[in-house]
């Protein structure tokens, strides 16, 4: 895979790609909404094609991970778009990388717990307030867990 910033000219791609992943143009995270479309990230490139993307946020010099996927999962994708995000944090010397998924999200605690990123926080019960933000989010989440809790990671050591 090749992974490369995101340009203008992928927000037609960026927009449906969250309407079909993420159920909706925008996500929700810590009680904000945010506009996937709008974002920076990185776009991992296979054959041509988009096969994984990164969305982050810079705010007062800390980077937030609005969203991450692949498709296909398993190939490398979402390690490859990580370490090109993990690689742009030292050279813009952001303070802190941090990220928030949610406690049904068994394989990306996996995922991002193997490629540098520690838990800093847990906010129970932030999905109810998050519903309300964006009341298409389910009452259960993956493997069939309740979908209850956010769980912060940041990139540990800081970039
Ligand atoms: C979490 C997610 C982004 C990981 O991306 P990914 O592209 O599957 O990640 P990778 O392929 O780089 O690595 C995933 C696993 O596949 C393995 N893998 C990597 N390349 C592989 C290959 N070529 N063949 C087989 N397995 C491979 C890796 O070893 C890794 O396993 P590990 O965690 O045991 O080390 C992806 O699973 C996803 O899109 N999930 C749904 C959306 C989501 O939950 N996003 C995070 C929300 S905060």
């Amino acid at each position: 895979v090749l992974v490369r910033p995101l340009e203008d000219a992928d927000r037609d791609w960026v927009r449906e790609h969250a309407r079909r992943r993420w159920g909706g143009e925008r996500v929700v995270s810590r009680g904000r909404v945010r506009e996937v479309a709008g974002l920076a990230g990185f776009a991992a490139i296979e054959d041509g094609r988009p096969v994984g993307l990164l969305t982050y946020a810079i705010e007062d010099g800390d980077c937030e991970v609005v969203t991450l996927d692949s498709e296909p999962e398993g190939r490398g994708a979402g390690s490859a778009v990580v370490a090109a995000l993990a690689a742009e944090a030292r050279r813009r010397r952001w303070r802190r990388v941090w990220l928030v998924t949610t406690n049904d999200n068994l394989r990306a605690l996996r995922f991002y717990q193997r490629r540098g990123f520690r838990l800093a926080a847990l906010y129970a019960g932030a999905l109810e307030e998050s519903r309300r933000l964006k009341p298409s989010i389910p009452l259960v989440g993956m493997h069939g867990i309740p979908l209850r809790d956010e769980l912060e990671l940041e990139l540990d050591p800081p970039p």
